[in-house]
């Protein structure tokens, strides 16, 4: 059964914006998307929205609803209740283009940071072999949709603007750790993940975690793995030694 659901948008630019308040059918299935779409399509033709596959795989339409970090399609209306108002707010942690929609262009920079796979030089491609055990290791991570909210949720750089050069934040923790956990790979990115890419800011709060729409266990199996291999590399006896005498990076 359809019905009119209130809903409050944040309208605005990098100048400044407010919330504008809506009242707007809902039908029966329906997400948050299908309403701002119909917003456009009906009362608000201006109203700016990124969005792509309305299938919870582009990670284009991240969002706060009701001051939750989440997709937009992928949140369905029959999560709230016919009288509650449903706010939609841009994320907080990026800069405001308009309306929905900001730039995320902080997380394509510290994508760049870290340096790619890194196979051996004497394996041809297709030489490349693993154990299946360390193909599901990473398969979690590759699951990763970049849709940032993430990036967005977390503390360190929510409220403190100024943490953004010295933090990549847990989507990139991810990256690092898939990469490090990769048997092929001969690069090695410990000393880089704690002074370049701020591993050490991170404590633990997993509301990183939380929000992922992937489900991707970001605080347990990437960042705190991670955490622990730099601290065996800096802080082991034996290691320290190991690579004062081999000259080696890698425990
Ligand atoms: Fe989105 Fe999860 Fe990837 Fe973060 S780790 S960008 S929350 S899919
Ligand atoms: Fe931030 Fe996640 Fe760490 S929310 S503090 S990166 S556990
Ligand atoms: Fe692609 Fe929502 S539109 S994830």
């Amino acid at each position: 059964m359809g019905y009119d659901a209130r809903f409050r948008v944040w309208r605005g630019d990098s100048d400044g914006g407010a919330l504008e308040d809506y009242v707007i059918p809902v039908n029966e299935g329906e997400v948050v998307l299908d309403i701002i779409h119909r917003l456009q399509a009906t009362q608000a033709p201006d109203l700016a929205v990124r969005w792509n596959c309305k299938a919870g795989k582009c990670g284009s339409c991240s969002a706060e609803i009701n001051g939750r970090p989440r997709l937009m399609c992928m949140t369905r209306m029959s999560t709230f209740a016919e009288d509650e108002v449903v706010t939609v707010t841009p994320m907080r942690a990026f800069p405001i283009v308009r309306d929905l929609v900001t730039d995320v262009s902080f997380n394509y920079e510290k994508a760049r940071e870290i340096p790619s796979f890194s196979p051996p030089p004497d394996l041809a491609p297709g030489e490349y072999r693993m154990q299946q055990i360390d193909v599901e290791r990473s398969q979690e991570f590759r699951k990763c949709i970049e849709c940032f909210l993430c990036q967005n949720t977390c503390h360190v750089v929510r409220d403190h603007e100024d943490n953004k050069t010295a933090f990549s934040g847990p989507r990139f923790f991810i990256r690092v750790a898939e990469l490090e956990m990769h048997p092929l790979d001969t690069g090695d990115r410990r000393d880089a993940a704690q002074d370049e890419y701020g591993l050490g800011l991170c404590n633990i709060t997993k509301c990183c975690t939380e929000v992922c729409p992937e489900g991707i266990t970001i605080t347990d199996n990437a960042i705190i793995p991670m955490k622990e291999r730099v601290a065996d590399q800096r802080y082991d006896p034996l290691v320290w030694l190991g690579n004062k005498l081999f000259r080696r990076g890698r425990s």
